[in-house]
This record gives C-alpha cells, sequence and structure tokens, in this order.
C-alpha cells in the first residue's frame, strides 16, 4: 500500500473552477507535481492567478513550508485532456453535472494506466454511478474537499459500491498527505456533509420566505447562538444558490422524502439568476 501512495508524484485535476483550482493548490503545496485540465484556456489562466493569489496571502501568514514561486513551478495547466496520460492519481472536480462527469470517467478510463485511481469532488452524484461509467470500478471513490479549499480542513471520502480498500487507503492517504482531516461516509446522497448542511440552509430559506427573521437576524443568530463561522444564508451565498438547489433536489429525488423539498424562495432566487456572491447579488447585493 504505500508503495502505491509512495509511487504517486503527479497528480491530475480536472477543472479549473473554484473547488478545481483549490485542489490543485494544495496538492502542490503538498509537494506532488499537478496538472490541471479544463477546455477553457481562460479559465485556466485566472485559476493560476487565483492561486498564486492564495498562496501570497497563505506566505505572508506564514503558513506555507516554500515559496509561492517554489509552489507554482509544481504547477502546469493543459486543454488536452489526453495529457494526463502522466498522472499517477486524478481528482475530478468538473462541473457537477451527471452527463459531463460521466463522459469524463469513460475518457479517463481509456487515457490512464491501469491501477491509477480515479478521484471524484462530487458533493451529491452517486459515486457507484460515476465509477460504472470506467472499467475499473474498484479503482474510483468520492474525495469531497470544502470550499475555500486551502482553508477548510475536511476532505469526505467516500466509497462506491465497488471501491476497493485498498484504493480507499490512497485516496485517504493522499488527503492526508495534503494536511487534511479525512473522514469516511457511505455513498448516500449529499454524503455526511451537505446531508446536514444543505437542509440546515434550505429550512433558513423557509425561515425566510415565512418572514420569521430578516436575513440578516436569521444569520446573526446561527453565527453568535452556534458560533458557525458565516450564517447558513451567508454561507448560501458562498457556496452559490445554484448548488445548494441542485443538491435539494438531489436529496427530494433520491432520498424520496418530502422533507427535503428546496424552500419554493431557494428556487426563485435562482430562477431569477440570483445565485450568490458569483453573481454579485444571492440573499444579500455584493
Ligand atoms: N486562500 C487564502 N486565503 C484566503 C482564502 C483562500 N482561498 N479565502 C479567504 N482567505 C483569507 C482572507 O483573505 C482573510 O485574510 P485576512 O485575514 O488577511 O484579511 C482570511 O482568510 C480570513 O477570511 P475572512 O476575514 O474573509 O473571514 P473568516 O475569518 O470568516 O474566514 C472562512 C473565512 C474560512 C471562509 C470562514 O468564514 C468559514 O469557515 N466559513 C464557512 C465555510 C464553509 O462552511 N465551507 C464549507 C461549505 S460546504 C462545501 O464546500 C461543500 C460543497 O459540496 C457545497
Amino acid at each position: 500500500m504505500s508503495d502505491i501512495v509512495a509511487h504517486i508524484e503527479k497528480i491530475g485535476v480536472i477543472g479549473s473552477g473554484t473547488m478545481g483550482n483549490g485542489i490543485a493548490q494544495v496538492a502542490a503545496s503538498a509537494g506532488y507535481q499537478v496538472l490541471i485540465f479544463d477546455i477553457s484556456k481562460e479559465q485556466l489562466d485566472k485559476a493560476l492567478q487565483t492561486i498564486s493569489k492564495s498562496l501570497s496571502k497563505l506566505s505572508e501568514k506564514g503558513k506555507l513550508k516554500e515559496s509561492p514561486e517554489a509552489i507554482l513551478k509544481r504547477l502546469n495547466s493543459t486543454t488536452q485532456i489526453s495529457d494526463l496520460k502522466s498522472c499517477q492519481f486524478v481528482i475530478e472536480a468538473a462541473t457537477e453535472n451527471r452527463d459531463i462527469k460521466f463522459k469524463l470517467f469513460s475518457d479517463l478510463d481509456r487515457i490512464l494506466s491501469p491501477g491509477v485511481v480515479i478521484a471524484t469532488n462530487t458533493s451529491s452524484i452517486s459515486v457507484t454511478e460515476v465509477a460504472s461509467h470506467t472499467k475499473r470500478p474498484e479503482l474510483v471513490a468520492g474525495m469531497h474537499f470544502m470550499n475555500p479549499v486551502p482553508l477548510m480542513t475536511l476532505v469526505e471520502g467516500i466509497r462506491g459500491l465497488a471501491t476497493s480498500d485498498k484504493c480507499f487507503q490512497v485516496v485517504r492517504q493522499v488527503a492526508e498527505k495534503m494536511g487534511k482531516v479525512f473522514i469516511e461516509a457511505k455513498d448516500s446522497p449529499g454524503f455526511a456533509v451537505n446531508r446536514v448542511l444543505m437542509p440546515m440552509i434550505n429550512e433558513a430559506f423557509f425561515a425566510l420566505q415565512e418572514g420569521l427573521a430578516s436575513a440578516k437576524d436569521i444569520d446573526t443568530a446561527m453565527k453568535l447562538g452556534c458560533n458557525f463561522p458565516m450564517g447558513p444564508l451567508e454561507l448560501a451565498d458562498f457556496v452559490g444558490l445554484d448548488v445548494c438547489l441542485f443538491v435539494m433536489e438531489v436529496l427530494h429525488r433520491d432520498l424520496g422524502d418530502t422533507k427535503y423539498r428546496p424552500a419554493p424562495l431557494l428556487r426563485k432566487y435562482v430562477e431569477a439568476g440570483w445565485k450568490g456572491r458569483k453573481t454579485n447579488r444571492g440573499v444579500y447585493v455584493y
């Protein structure tokens, strides 16, 4: 086992959005060579700028073992998925869309060497189903990072139905080398974090919709009353209201319990294009 993990020098990251660039950053900071793939060159350039800024900030605070320049030297990017063939471990962090992920896993399965583990950062799609689009389902597992990846300590590990113990151990050890604390959750909708977090956020939207309290007061209640770093509505804006709605829809559909129905107000905001910080408007205006 330790042989496999010791043998991993180069990690591929699929997707250069918020999660992908955060994962690439922590992987490079942990000493891995990293190759980030995205179909958009513009998005890749933006990701490298974001990583560079984040590393400078962490360096100013004395939180890096090396200079940002030394870490950045280990990061490369590509718009050709076939370039990932030299990677010994791959983490997929593409858009949370079933068809996109299924196609990526089928492509990766063809491109990567036999024995290479492919982890998915999905927040709500079945790891078992993602794995079924490869001929190596025993080497596929969930590796769910939290946003913002460089600051959040957790990685949630998810075993698909066919995930082997060996594969899961490799995922755990890579996460731990990245300085993360690893927990294990079942391959059930929302896993552990989103199963608990998203219904809480959804309930905050029901409360807001009913006029129970203002958005600011709901957030203050949870920040000062429960010591949360961000209130649930502020956090929803941070994560993206479209993401929150998507996860609630998965919980509602796959668990079949009406307690998971998305709050109409959450749906309405998403329909309006008020998706949170990324659109400069969500529950709050930025
Ligand atoms: N890299 C480096 N530094 C960063 C950073 C990043 N990516 N993001 C923020 N920072 C820095 C800020 O610039 C700031 O620096 P400063 O003190 O020098 O100004 C510092 O971190 C602290 O940030 P803030 O002052 O803005 O605020 P906080 O002290 O509240 O910390 C936070 C920010 C860590 C994001 C904190 O608010 C928090 O923990 N919020 C909750 C986040 C959370 O719950 N994440 C999980 C979401 S769920 C999820 O991801 C699952 C998915 O599937 C939906």
